[in-house]
């Protein structure tokens, strides 16, 4: 991730990203005294999820303010900044793990290249990411108020993905890209969530509240903002 965020207002406000992210660690099925990877782990709530299975673990993320407070809240686990699409690991691991965040990365090749290299012959990569289509309708009604503004995000297909990986050497054992509403809390919700993570596409207050007001009819039912997330989620196994 590139973005600087408030690593307090993530956590405050943003907490399902990691709440969902749970059943992605039910797929990677972590066992006692593996080595892994939490690859973008954020503040480190499922790099901590995933030592409780006995596993060894260690976070990296590029933004030093979210491994700062990774390792406030965690200080017995180890957590490094690093960046995702270039990084080297002095140990091979069994699995690596990265739940929402590889969408903002938009050099995959890089990532791949990076993860085959970190995994020993046979280890496992899953990931959960934004998937094609993540998040359209609001990614449109910015582009109906701001202009044609470019994304930040790397939003592939299934086709996509799975091909770059196979072409880095990885075996793909499970792809799948559906669609998962996620809410967000508040009347303010979503221009909260667009100045968190759409500060690039819409700099003023004023195009956020008009990017909302927009999206009213559609998304906000009782008391929150229902965001048309769709995920992509690719289970691997690394054959080098
Ligand atoms: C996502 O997790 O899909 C996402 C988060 C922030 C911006 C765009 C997408």
């Amino acid at each position: 991730m590139s973005t600087a965020w408030d690593a307090a207002r993530y956590q405050a406000r943003h907490s399902y990203v990691f709440a969902y992210g749970e059943s992605l660690i039910d797929m990677l099925k972590p066992q006692a005294g593996e080595r892994i990877l939490d690859l973008g782990c954020g503040s480190g709530q499922l790099t901590a999820k995933i030592a409780e299975s006995g596993a060894q673990v260690m976070g990296i993320d590029q933004s030093p303010e979210m491994v700062a407070e990774a390792r406030r809240n965690f200080p017995l686990l180890k957590f490094d900044v690093a960046d995702a699409a270039n990084f080297k690991l002095d140990t091979k691991v069994d699995a690596v793990f990265s739940n929402a965040v590889l969408h903002w990365v938009k050099d995959a090749d890089g990532v791949a290249e990076s993860v085959a290299g970190a995994l020993r012959s046979g280890g496992r990569f899953v990931v959960e990411m934004g998937g094609k289509g993540n998040t359209q309708a609001v990614i449109d009604a910015i582009r109906d108020i701001a202009g044609p503004v470019g994304t930040p995000w790397y939003f592939p297909s299934v086709g996509e993905y799975t091909s770059l990986l196979e072409r880095h050497g990885f075996e793909i054992a499970v792809a799948t890209l559906f669609d998962r509403p996620t809410r967000v809390e508040g009347e303010d919700g979503l221009e909260e969530w667009l100045s968190m993570f759409a500060g690039s596409m819409l700099e003023t207050k004023e195009l956020r509240r008009e990017v909302a007001d927009r999206l009213r009819s559609k998304m906000f039912r009782e008391g929150g903002w229902v965001l048309d997330y769709r995920r992509l989620r690719v289970i691997t196994k690394c054959n080098h």
